[in-house]
């Protein structure tokens, strides 16, 4: 099979896999997260299949999507041995999916690929901005966390040191501070900081707004 087809069978794959996802992980995060990997590649020396390939394939193993990874990890073996993909590349797709998630912040530094680190740049391109907003409330609805909680006094907490103090049940509002307003400074790319830096400045002023609207039934006593 050329790397053509490859893809062209890819889209398909994916297509079927996150066909009924309602948590912020559907087939055009997928798209967008090729978009933007295949945007970041053009200012980068890189196998652009292997960016395109591993942007599809990017959360097809995800544990906060799928209970049973090791189902997940044989499908997908299977699906890169049938279209007949290369030792080399299937070594470095599984790589990528491994340790490219943020997952808590565990996987600092494990991921050594190039395309691995472009295709982490797009992933957290889309997880900012209005789309990043709208995906954490999806994601916050699906598994019924609520959006934010009147006691708990974010407009005061500006660090993830000082929420890491609240034990208070995980928030949509709460997401922003233990991952999405930290992503910035974790790019990899100078093309992802650049994009990155502009959702960032669009997320403060949707958090500002919000505390804004919220804060109408604050008591004052
Ligand atoms: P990663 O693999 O780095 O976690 P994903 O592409 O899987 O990245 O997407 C994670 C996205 O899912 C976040 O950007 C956010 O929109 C949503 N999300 C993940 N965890 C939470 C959470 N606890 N509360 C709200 N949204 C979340
Ligand atoms: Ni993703």
């Amino acid at each position: 099979m050329n790397k053509e087809e490859i893809i062209k069978k890819a889209e398909k794959y994916i297509e079927q896999l996150h066909q009924h996802d309602t948590t912020g992980h559907d087939f055009n995060h997928i798209l967008r997260v090729r978009h933007h990997a295949l945007d970041i590649a053009q200012f980068e020396e890189v196998d652009v299949f292997v960016v395109e390939l591993a942007s599809l394939l990017h959360d097809a193993v995800d544990k906060k999507l799928f209970k049973d990874t090791t189902t997940a990890w044989e499908q997908l073996n299977l699906w890169m041995n049938d279209v007949q993909i290369s030792s080399d590349i299937q070594e470095e797709i599984t790589h990528i999916l491994k340790f490219m998630s943020f997952n808590g912040g565990k996987n600092n530094g494990k991921l050594t690929s190039l395309a691995g680190k472009i295709v982490q740049d797009a992933d957290r391109i889309d997880a900012l901005g209005a789309i990043g907003i709208a995906r954490t409330f999806q994601y916050a609805g699906h598994f019924k966390e609520p959006m934010h909680i009147s006691t708990y006094k974010a407009r005061d907490l500006t660090t993830l040191e000082q929420h890491q103090y609240h034990d208070e049940p995980n928030t949509a509002i709460n997401h922003f501070y233990e991952k999405l307003l930290l992503l910035k400074d974790m790019m990899n790319t100078e093309r992802g900081k650049q994009i990155a830096q502009e959702r960032h400045a669009y997320m403060e002023n949707f958090l500002e707004q919000f505390y804004k609207e919220w804060d109408i039934t604050k008591k004052t006593n």
